[in-house]
């Protein structure tokens, strides 16, 4: 099915990806968002822009959202901003003759005490208190998806991401996430020639670390193939501990430092790691980039863009 994509979000770090990825695909694809004058927290801009472009498939990669730090000081916002823009977009889509929704959400909408993410048990606990926020809205769109399909059979599908890290991707101190903030950090010590680098923690969560390509690559081919309402992992399925994951990236930036692990900080969950076996068989595909093959292809974007990353400083 070859026609239009909208991609809401289609600015951010995620978003630019999957605009390129159905592009390639031979898509007529348009990303959009509050800089090109759709607030997706107001239904009517919304339902204005899509009766205007009429796409096919609505993209939700909408975000509101930050680091650890920023998340824990605006969760009202964010959880208002995340709900609203979700529930307009799915809503809006249904109305506006667009045939497929595709919601997109991170792995800490799985329950916090779970070491392994297989669909089959994402509602079976608690969210990490650190996440309702942000998780809890995700979760109520799968709802209302799944209402819709109940009356009127409409099709959304809903697709779990682990952490993302690659090109575009938040440098900014209050924005970024762990790999691109460790980049940033040794890159610094070594302009710095300092020695050490500290880390918060024991060093050894292991975490899932998705390529943004594959991610977007991942997105637009379950868009085109899967149709089930039940949620989709997408993801290599392998963890990394935070020790090693610091490790490739001292490597890859031929530092010759140590990194310092600070105990007295909090670990979060042991391990953070998808079941990807509906992933194989449904789309039959398996992210190409391994991590330290996507750490270095990170890494050349981050030394590209010194400039504009020296001021976010
Ligand atoms: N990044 C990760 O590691 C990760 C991991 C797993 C899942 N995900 C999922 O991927 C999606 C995108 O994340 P991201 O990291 O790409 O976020 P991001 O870089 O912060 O991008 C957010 C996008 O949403 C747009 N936006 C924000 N508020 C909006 C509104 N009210 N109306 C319309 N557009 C709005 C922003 O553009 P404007 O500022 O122009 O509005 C921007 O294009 C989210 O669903 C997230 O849960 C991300």
């Amino acid at each position: 099915m070859h026609g239009k994509v909208a991609v809401l979000g289609g600015s951010g770090f995620l978003g630019t990806h999957v605009v390129h990825a159905f592009a390639r695909k031979g898509y007529e694809v348009k990303g959009c968002s509050r800089t090109s004058g759709v607030d997706a927290r107001d239904e009517n801009s919304l339902l204005t822009y899509l009766r205007q472009a009429q796409p096919d498939m609505l993209i939700n990669c909408a975000h509101h959202g930050g680091g650890i730090a920023y998340n824990a000081r605006n969760p009202v916002a964010i959880f208002e901003d995340n709900l609203l823009t979700g529930f307009n977009a799915l809503r809006a889509a249904a109305q506006s003759g667009v045939r497929k929704f595709v919601n997109l959400m991170g792995n800490s909408t799985y329950p916090g005490a779970l070491d392994l993410h297989q669909e089959s048990v994402w509602w079976n606990g608690a969210l990490h208190p650190s996440v309702i926020s942000s998780s809890m809205p995700r979760k109520a769109h799968w709802a209302q998806g799944w209402a819709h399909h109940q009356e009127t059979g409409f099709c959304s599908i809903h697709l779990v991401l682990p952490n993302l890290y690659g090109p575009g991707d938040h440098l900014e101190p209050t924005r970024s996430h762990a790999l691109a903030a460790l980049i940033r950090k040794t890159w610094e010590a070594k302009q710095a020639g300092a020695d050490r680098v500290e880390i918060w923690g024991t060093g050894k969560p292991i975490r899932e670390w998705l390529y943004v390509e594959d991610a977007a690559e991942g997105i637009a081919l379950a868009a085109e193939s899967y149709n089930e309402i039940e949620i989709l992992n997408l993801g290599s399925g392998r963890g990394c501990s935070i020790r090693e994951l610091a490790g490739l990236i001292g490597d890859a930036l031929d530092w010759r430092g140590r990194f310092v692990f600070d105990t007295t900080r909090p670990d979060g969950a042991a391990c953070k790691v998808a079941d990807v076996s509906r992933m194989k068989s449904a789309l039959g595909w398996f992210p190409p980039t391994g991590l330290r093959e996507g750490i270095h292809k990170t890494i050349a974007w981050f030394l590209s863009h010194n400039s504009c990353v020296l001021a976010t400083r």
